[in-house]
């Protein structure tokens, strides 16, 4: 399994990410030793999806720790710092998460926020592990199917987290499980995290599969071809509203219609519960050239514009269920303010 995000001591302490850019076609990977270079990573999506970026915060005090020690910063100058690392990317909450998890131990030094952030690490993998396993049983009872032909949205594998992945992590496991029918992954426009990395890591997998446009997934689902739509999330709110890559609440009308089940996987660090509705989600807008250009040619005409949303939001009325490591909830049944009150005592 490919490793996106970690920590390594030697030859510097440094965070060493596989640059996601270039995937499939090049394996190439980055040494972190800076705080510009971390929020360039995120913002270029070397390193991306929410979980993964979750780990990349947390990871960025300890580089902005280190960086302060070395260019004798004051503490006004690392806090600056260590508020780029969070607002590198405005959507997934899992980023501000990841920061705020150890920022409070910086008085204790790097050592004790090293720790905490390798504990984020840790635990993200071990969360995800344990939702997919929840994932797949809820799917096959919801189900009641012998195996399930799965639609999936951008990338949710190894590459989007710390290990193992979220809504790709079931599909692994209803794999595992001999459970698994053909998987249509859609290509994920404009950056094509489906095309590049979804379909690289399915491969990897050993899971037969089939790339789709974005375009044609609404009528896959319509026409019978899939049994269960499983996407990640960057953020869910306290009432199950989710933000995800572009194109997901697609999906959700589409299986409303079909009558299937819509799941939304995520560690609980995705659920955002100071975060009322969908409404209140900060949206990124990405370059108008991703749109505009297709590996870096113009395909559009000179004077044209683009809206590039890099995220929409599916209203929680379309989710079947949200299935964290904690347990799996129901929206579309139960959505509202105590949505996820018995998942937070755990
Ligand atoms: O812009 P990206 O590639 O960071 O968007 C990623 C997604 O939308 C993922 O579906 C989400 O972060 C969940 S990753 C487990």
């Amino acid at each position: 399994m490919v490793v996106a995000i970690e920590w390594r001591r030697k030859p510097t302490p440094h965070i060493r990410l596989i640059d996601q850019t270039l995937l499939p076609g090049t394996e190439t990977y980055l040494e972190i030793t800076t705080v510009s270079e971390l929020v360039d990573a995120i913002q270029s999506l070397a390193v991306r999806g929410a979980p993964a970026l979750g780990a990349a915060g947390a990871l960025g005090v300890v580089v902005a720790m280190n960086q302060g020690e070395r260019e004798g910063w004051s503490p006004e100058e690392l806090e600056r710092n260590v508020d780029r690392v969070r607002d590198a990317r405005p959507t997934a909450v899992n980023l501000m998460w990841g920061v705020n998890e150890v920022r409070g131990a910086m008085p204790e030094g790097v050592d004790r926020v090293l720790e905490l952030a390798l504990q984020v690490v840790e635990e993200d993998g071990a969360a995800n592990r344990e939702l997919s396993r929840l994932g797949a049983d809820w799917i096959l009872e919801a189900t009641g199917k012998e195996t399930v032909r799965v639609v999936t949205h951008c990338n949710t594998g190894a590459l989007a987290t710390t290990a193992w992945g979220t809504a790709y992590g079931i599909i692994h496991e209803l794999h595992e499980r001999g459970k698994l029918g053909l998987v249509y992954a859609d290509e994920t426009r404009p950056l094509l995290q489906g095309a590049r990395l979804t379909s690289w890591e399915l491969t990897q997998d050993g899971i037969e599969h089939v790339i789709q446009a974005d375009g044609a997934a609404s009528s896959t689902i319509l026409r019978g071809m899939v049994d269960v739509a499983i996407i990640g999330a960057d953020r869910i709110v306290a009432n199950g509203d989710t933000a995800n890559k572009v194109g997901s609440v697609a999906l959700a009308l589409a299986c409303e219609r079909a009558g299937i089940p819509f799941v939304v996987a995520a560690p609980f660090s995705t659920v955002d519960r100071e975060t009322a509705t969908g409404d209140d989600i900060h949206i990124e807008e990405r370059s108008a050239l991703e749109v505009l250009e297709l590996g870096g040619v113009r395909t559009a005409p000179a004077t044209a514009d683009a809206f590039n949303p890099a995220f929409d939001v599916t209203p929680h009325d379309l989710i079947s269920a949200i299935v964290t490591e904690r347990g799996v909830v129901e929206p579309a049944r139960s959505g509202g303010g105590a949505l996820f009150a018995d998942l937070v005592s755990h």
